[in-house]
């Protein structure tokens, strides 16, 4: 019997990513939104313009600079909070359907994964606090390729890490941008429509479209 394989994303389908702002929203005010928003699309800017360019630095790298550029839009923060939004991403929230969608496929005996762009620090700290590490069998971090998400070579760390045929592999993620590369590369594809966004790369849809993780479809 094939044996497939769930791949997850890390941040924004697994760990909220705006959790880490929201905690501090008393002490950011009206602006904690947008900041957040901009916080991310910067940080995966930077992750496609480092990937083109050649010049590669790590995720938690460009996530500071990332912070850093969202803050000086928004009017600036203090030393103090810089270091608790940067100390928060470390230990995101998990979404609150994560862990039960884990223990669902682990229980019907598939495997388990996350492939990301975070460093595998990153990764390991956030799966340790969300509480995940039992339920995720392999993390896989772009930091091995140094390449993020969607060159070509950060997929294949999941055919290297499973030797299973592709299309024994669902990937998961929230990105859509995430989904066209995981398409393209030849896996069957979840987007997790969380926020209920309107479609793109109409010619590398998903296989699948939910709004959360409940509900995964076998393969
Ligand atoms: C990740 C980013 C893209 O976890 O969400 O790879």
């Amino acid at each position: 019997m094939t044996k497939y394989i769930y791949v997850f994303d890390a941040y924004g389908t697994l760990f909220d990513v705006h959790s880490a702002i929201a905690r501090f929203r008393h002490e950011i005010g009206e602006r904690a939104e947008q900041m957040s928003d901009m916080w991310r699309i910067k940080q995966l800017e930077y992750t496609w313009t480092r990937t083109l360019m050649g010049e590669y630095r790590d995720f938690r790298a460009l996530t500071v600079e990332a912070l850093d550029y969202a803050a000086a839009r928004f009017g600036g923060i203090s030393v103090p909070l810089r270091e608790k939004l940067l100390a928060a991403y470390e230990r995101l929230d998990a979404y609150p359907d994560a862990a039960a969608a884990l223990r669902k496929l682990k229980e019907n005996g598939a495997g388990t994964a996350i492939l990301s762009n975070g460093t595998p620090d990153m990764l390991a700290s956030a799966v340790e606090s969300a509480g995940l590490a039992d339920l995720v069998d392999r993390v896989l971090s772009v930091d091995a390729v140094h390449r993020f998400k969607t060159a070509p070579e950060t997929y294949a760390l999941v055919d290297d890490a499973f030797g299973a045929p592709r299309d024994a592999i669902s990937f998961q993620s929230s990105n859509r941008w995430d989904i066209a590369g995981a398409r393209k590369f030849g896996f069957h594809t979840v987007w997790i429509n969380r926020a209920g966004h309107p479609d793109e790369y109409a010619d590398l849809s998903p296989h699948a479209v939910l709004g959360s993780l409940e509900g995964l479809p076998a393969l």
